[in-house]
């Protein structure tokens, strides 16, 4: 079966009403995220820190999957969909996607600071200063903040080196290892991006581009593979 590696960006959740980084409206242009995206920012203020992701986590409990995502849950039926996403929300898994592999942590999760293999999944928005693991260390979003390693960037590339075809979805590749990606698609494989402001740096071989939204383009590009399946 052809394998599918969806790599994602905010663009994929911006319909669901999630805001994105970098556009006009977007997180980074009403934060400093060295103030909040950073060991340095947790060490500063950890309550400004756990603020800013408790709003995030507790807007996570009122929106919903968007067509986009649910369009690449149907892809599933047909394709091997492996998505591989920047977003900590979880809305590819309950768009129904199975295959899903976060690059920089998940919104829902908190971990513990003195081991961090302890890992917990939030029922509810609000971590507080003194909620501690069941070794009595304080919990921290379990997210990867800027100058934190990328744990699943290995298994990222593996995944794109063995895809027939890698569609890119609403990110501005402006943030690495995650933008590196691209370049690891083979020699000749198909690269699709559907982004309404696509501008690519790269100059990749086999690149189409969609200048549509997540929610429109996706399940029209999706239609479009579904139906050019050989018989
Ligand atoms: N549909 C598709 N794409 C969209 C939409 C939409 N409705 N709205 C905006 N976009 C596109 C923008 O044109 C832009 O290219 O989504 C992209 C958003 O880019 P960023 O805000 O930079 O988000 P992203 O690329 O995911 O950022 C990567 O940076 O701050 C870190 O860790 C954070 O994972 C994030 C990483």
């Amino acid at each position: 079966m052809k394998q599918i590696v969806v790599l994602t960006g905010a663009g994929m959740s911006a319909e669901s009403g999630i805001k994105t980084f970098r556009d006009d409206d977007g997180l980074w242009r009403s934060h400093r995220f060295e103030d909040l995206a950073t060991p340095e920012a947790w060490q500063r203020n950890p309550q400004l820190v756990l603020d800013f992701y408790n709003e995030r986590r507790k807007q996570l409990f009122e929106v919903a999957p968007n067509a986009g995502h649910i369009a690449l849950a149907k892809l599933e039926n047909s394709f091997d969909v492996q998505i591989v996403t920047q977003n900590v929300d979880d809305l590819h898994e309950r768009a129904g996607s199975k295959n899903v592999l976060h690059l920089h942590g998940e919104l829902k999760k908190v971990r513990s600071t003195t081991n961090p293999s302890l890992v917990y999944t939030m029922d509810h928005w609000e971590l507080k200063l003194g909620d501690v693991c069941a070794e009595g260390g304080q919990l921290r979003p379990h997210i990867v903040w800027f100058g934190e390693a990328v744990p699943n960037i290995g298994q990222a590339i593996s995944l794109v080196k063995k895809a027939d075809l890698l569609l890119v979805i609403g990110t501005s590749l402006q943030v690495y290892p995650a933008a590196s990606l691209i370049g690891y698609a083979p020699h000749g494989v198909p690269v699709v991006l559907i982004d309404p402001k696509a501008s690519p740096a790269t100059h990749h071989l086999n690149l189409r581009i969609i200048r549509q939204t997540a929610a429109v383009g996706v399940p029209v590009f999706v239609d479009e593979l579904l139906h050019n399946l050989p018989a």
